[in-house]
């Protein structure tokens, strides 16, 4: 695993502007963006924590909490919207007793609502650690959900 100091040397010329790329750089490393690196940022590219913080919690693409064990993905494309996943969403929310981070207190699971996974025949489409399921409804998600609590 790369160090903070090692992603920011990658970059190459620091400026402003290279605050996005640094945070993704940061988030794929890490699976989020750490207080650690937004420190090391900060100072790399001279620009105040505060608004580092600012951009990181604006943009959707980027996590300031570590991902649970199981991660689940529901998408909120179009299609997928249609056939049911905000409701999928909502259940999963209350099953899980998710906070607003999407993480489960107990870090077992983490729920992501990324945009059209690219599988929209077979919508509503989720994708649990990796794998697809389509037609997904509330009963199978269920049966998804008992099977990764055991
Ligand atoms: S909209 Fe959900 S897979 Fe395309």
């Amino acid at each position: 695993m790369q160090t903070i100091a090692e992603l920011i040397d990658a970059q190459g010329e620091l400026t402003p502007a290279s605050l996005i790329p640094l945070l993704q750089a940061t988030q794929k490393e890490y699976g989020y963006v750490t207080d650690q690196a937004i420190a090391g940022i900060s100072r790399a590219i001279k620009v105040p924590r505060s608004t580092i913080y600012g951009v990181a919690t604006f943009y959707n693409q980027f996590r300031l909490v570590p991902l649970g064990e199981h991660v689940i993905e529901i998408c909120r494309g179009t299609a997928c919207h249609v056939r049911g996943s905000g409701l999928l969403c909502d259940h999963l929310r209350r099953r899980l007793k998710l906070q607003k981070n999407g993480n489960s207190r107990d870090g077992r699971f983490s729920l992501l609502t990324p945009a059209c996974l690219g599988a929209c025949s077979i919508a509503s489409v989720i994708r649990v650690n990796g794998e697809f399921h389509g037609n997904m409804d509330e009963n199978r998600l269920d049966a998804l959900i008992d099977e990764l609590s055991r």
